[in-house]
């Protein structure tokens, strides 16, 4: 197909750029559990985007609220100036978080949701009192973001190698454990003394100086690793114990993705503060949100002066009106569709017994999934060169789109995804899987 454009200025993130400018791919264009390539290929989207299209693509309803947003209110500052929808927004998403986590702080996407909840964890123990609480405790392999925070707590190396000292934190090991859990259909069996880890940590640093954990209940961008039975039970505790706020990052595992509105529900655990982004607008349009426990909010508020900002921190899109309109007509979806419950039904089952149906080809070392996440895990092949990537692109050869990272292979189809797209996804894999050398 002709090019119709230049690809030259435009420098993409996370991306081999020149290897990709000289062998493209081109979404220009998708709709329900589809994208089309430039030359009109049709492709199954397993990944919903980038773990965020949630919905489904092209949801006609979602754009038009944006549209009519547009002609009310395009903007409005948040800074000292409100506007309805943002309160209404606020209202409505605090009626799908967990108990007592009733206040919102809203952001632009889920690398800002992280850096806003690391301070907001940070304020509240000043405000608190606990004025040498700041250190920050996060997890090996674990993703917050790209921001210097983020990748402070972060623990995949090339994100935070030659970005300088970083802020002072620690990293509890990650929960992958091949060994004993191989082959696991939703949470493993073994591990849960991990956990144990967070309070070596925070006797070693000290409790008085240590003031929030964060991590993924399901690491997503680390190879979707799971916590084990009891794993984060456990670390809500020795949190509770020690004073320390915990921290779920739900940027992937929110909206539906296991089943529920938020990890925090599928797996019964309540965290003091919960980062949200993608699903919140079925990737739509960027949004991001903290919500925090109503504990934490009447603390840093009460303790300024009265008249005086609380919290100096907010961003010129906080709450945007355009993207509330977004979010709204995504929820309105979500609940008229039953999407958010679908994962941990019988399509989150046929798609357990998809990809579990792939295990006794020899190059694959591990199958892991709960709700509608998964990964697909290859032996590391001879030559130690990542595997995952020529996968990636044999799938886009033959019309699935899936996500790569190192040997793994993850998946996070739409929430609208149906018995014959998971066939699809699983025949495509399991043709290529069996061509690669164990
Ligand atoms: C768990 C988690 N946190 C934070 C982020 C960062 O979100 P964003 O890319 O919107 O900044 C991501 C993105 O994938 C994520 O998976």
């Amino acid at each position: 197909m002709e090019k119709k454009v230049s690809y030259d200025a435009f420098w993409m993130p996370f991306t081999a750029n020149r290897n990709f400018k000289a062998d493209p791919r081109i979404i220009n264009r998708a709709e329900g559990m589809y994208c089309y390539s430039d030359n009109g290929t049709q492709l199954l989207d397993a990944t919903a985007g980038l773990w965020c299209v949630n919905a489904g693509h092209g949801r006609k309803e979602i754009g038009e609220a944006m549209a009519k947003q547009v002609a009310e209110l395009d903007y409005s500052s948040p800074f000292n100036f409100g506007h309805d929808i943002g309160f209404e927004f606020a209202e409505r998403l605090v009626s799908f978080t967990p108990p007592g986590l009733n206040k919102v702080f809203f952001t632009n996407s889920g690398s800002e949701a992280v850096e806003s909840a690391l301070k907001i964890a940070l304020a509240y123990q000043q405000a608190k009192g606990n004025t040498g609480k700041f250190k920050l405790i996060g997890r090996e392999l674990g993703y917050h973001g790209v921001n210097f925070g983020g990748i402070s707590v972060g623990g995949l190396t090339p994100n935070r190698k030659g970005f300088g000292p970083l802020l002072p934190t620690d990293h509890l090991s990650h929960t992958l454990d091949i060994a004993n859990n191989a082959f696991s259909q939703g949470l493993p069996e073994h591990g849960a003394d991990k956990a144990e880890q967070l309070e070596q940590l925070i006797q070693f640093h000290g409790a008085d100086s240590v003031a929030a954990v964060i991590v993924e209940p399901i690491s997503g961008a680390g190879g979707v690793i799971l916590p084990p039975k009891g794993y984060l039970r456990r670390l809500r505790e020795i949190c509770s114990k020690h004073d320390v706020v915990l921290i779920f990052d739900e940027v992937i595992t929110g909206w539906g993705r296991l089943g529920a509105s938020f990890a925090s529900e599928a797996f019964d655990v309540v965290p003091d503060l919960i980062t949200s982004a993608k699903g919140i607008t079925s990737g739509v349009v960027p949004l991001g949100a903290v919500f925090a426990k109503d504990e934490i909010y009447q603390t840093v508020v009460n303790s300024a002066p009265e008249g005086a900002v609380e919290f100096f921190h907010g961003y010129t899109y906080s709450g945007h009106p355009v993207a509330c309109a977004a979010g709204l007509a995504t929820l309105d979806i979500y609940q008229r569709e039953g999407l958010l419950e679908r994962a941990s039904g019988e399509i989150g089952q046929y798609f357990q017994q998809g990809l579990h149906s792939l295990k006794d080809i020899p190059s694959i070392v591990d199958i892991r999934n709960y709700g509608l996440i998964g990964a697909i895990q290859f032996a590391e092949p001879q030559d130690g060169k990542p595997i995952g990537f020529d996968i990636l692109k044999r799938c886009y050869d033959k019309g699935v789109m899936v996500r790569s990272m190192g040997n793994t292979i993850a998946l996070s189809p739409p929430l609208i995804i149906e018995k014959q797209h998971i066939d699809v996804i699983v025949d495509t894999l399991s043709n290529i899987a069996k061509d690669i050398p164990a």
